[in-house]
């Protein structure tokens, strides 16, 4: 019989390891528990533990400390961390730092077992040493998501591995869903964030403009340019570029763009010199980008380039355990902003919070509790202070619209036919 795995459970709370003990039982299994920070690397110092299972709160020092350590010290043993509330920063930098996962407490109940089997599976594979790298910005002074979602966690995991490659990100979601945010804590975790970020609204400019602002121009390039420009491209040179709106962008700078994501060259407006530059892309788009390719509004080799990682934001309503949080974030700082005195948010209030649909997602509650903190008269918040703004479209009823449509096309359809093809040029000739 092979030798049982070994896992290592630490935690200040004794039910606590008695629970996880009892829960993760198993033949295969040889569970070892402590309650205490140093005893857990003296443990793993002299036994082979393959798996450890830590409390971020520890003495005499946190659970990223000793995820640190441990990584040092034997890189193949994995570590699942678990805390009530992991903070963003926490949730990033543990994955930076090569943790298996980190989890909410609350949900171990269900997820413990399947999360320490997952981890066990893959563990041979995993093996390969990571080398540990602490950030070396304090946590406080970085962007600021807030979410104890899983989705937004899930969020969060993916910045952490992403952040530290070269590798470009779309992010997509709906409007007001922190799409930008999230582009700056790619940059703010990354090797980069000495350098500049910078973020350009593709949609909002115009063609020629847009060409010249990405790549600069040579002076006379055109009516008007009295002096060589440089461009984004050469201002942001070892930083990130944030390109916004990309499903907005003019086919003729797609291309342009497609060479730089290819091998770092473009050339001036009015300039036929080569120029490199080592820039990370970052796009975002609230359109459904794989359509517009289907539509053929954006280039196909360029989508690919774009997405080699994916972070998706869902929509508010569909992770409204978050408004809690952020409507308790924006408060403070509606307050702190306008040196209001301190408000709160009465149960009844949040209540009313949550069960609106957020069409405007996150954007549209921080506009919410700024205008509910101009109304309020009394030093709590009541559902009669709060204000949504006036709905012009529903996000799922457009999605359900358009389905209506495609499936009455698909119905329309001559048999035999290529469905994509068909449909595309049923929508070129409207
Ligand atoms: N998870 C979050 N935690 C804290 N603030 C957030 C979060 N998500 C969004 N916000 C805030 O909501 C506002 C909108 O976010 P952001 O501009 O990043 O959205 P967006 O997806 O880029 O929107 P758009 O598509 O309209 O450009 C910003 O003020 C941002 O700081
Ligand atoms: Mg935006």
């Amino acid at each position: 019989m092979a030798d049982p795995q070994t896992i290592l459970l630490v935690a200040p709370d004794l039910d606590y390891l008695e629970w996880a003990t009892k829960h993760l039982a198993a033949d295969d299994l040889r569970i070892l528990r402590c309650d205490h920070a140093e005893k857990a690397i003296k443990v793993c110092d002299t036994t082979r533990v393959d798996l450890v299972i830590t409390d971020l709160i520890l003495q005499p020092f946190d659970g990223m400390t000793l995820l640190s350590r441990l990584r040092a010290a034997h890189p193949a043993t994995l570590v699942i961390l678990t805390g009530a509330f992991p903070t963003t920063a926490q949730v990033i930098e543990a994955t930076q730092m090569g943790a298996e996962d980190i989890l909410k407490k609350e949900s171990l109940t269900f997820e413990l077992r399947n999360v320490v089997e997952g981890a066990l599976q893959t563990l041979e594979e995993r093996r390969t040493a990571h080398s540990p790298e602490k950030s070396k910005h304090p946590a406080d002074t970085r962007v600021k998501i807030i979410g104890n979602s899983r989705a937004l966690q899930d969020v969060f995991k993916i910045v952490g591995r992403v952040a530290r490659t070269d590798a470009p990100v779309l992010v997509s979601g709906e409007s007001g869903t922190g799409k930008e945010l999230v582009a700056n804590a790619v940059h703010e975790y990354s090797p980069r964030s000495k350098n500049t970020f910078v973020a350009i609204n593709c949609g909002a400019i115009p063609e020629n403009l847009l060409e010249s602002e990405l790549f600069g121009h040579e002076k006379g390039a055109f009516t008007g340019a009295i002096n060589r420009r440089l461009g984004l491209f050469e201002q942001c040179d070892g930083g990130t570029l944030f390109l916004d709106e990309i499903g907005d962008m003019p086919t003729a700078v797609q291309v342009k763009l497609l060479r730089v994501l290819q091998d770092g060259s473009f050339t001036r407006v009015g300039s036929t010199e080569m120029q490199k530059s080592d820039v990370r892309i970052v796009a975002a788009t609230n359109k459904n980008l794989s359509q517009e390719v289907s539509l053929g509004h954006f280039r196909e080799d360029l989508f690919y380039r774009l997405n080699v990682v994916e972070l998706h934001l869902p929509p508010l309503r569909s992770r409204v355990e978050d408004i809690p949080l952020l409507a308790e974030h924006f408060l403070q700082l509606t307050i702190k902003r306008n040196g209001l005195p301190p408000l709160k948010l009465s149960t009844e209030a949040l209540d009313h919070l949550q069960s609106h649909r957020w069409p405007g997602n996150v954007r549209e509650l921080e506009n919410t509790i700024a205008r509910a903190c101009a109304l309020a008269s009394k030093d709590v918040l009541l559902p009669s202070d709060i204000q949504f703004t006036r709905t012009f479209k529903d996000p799922e009823a457009e999605d359900k619209q358009t389905l209506k449509a495609l499936q009455q096309l698909q119905q329309a359809a001559p048999e035999g036919q290529d469905l994509q093809l068909w449909i595309t040029e049923k929508i070129k000739q409207l």
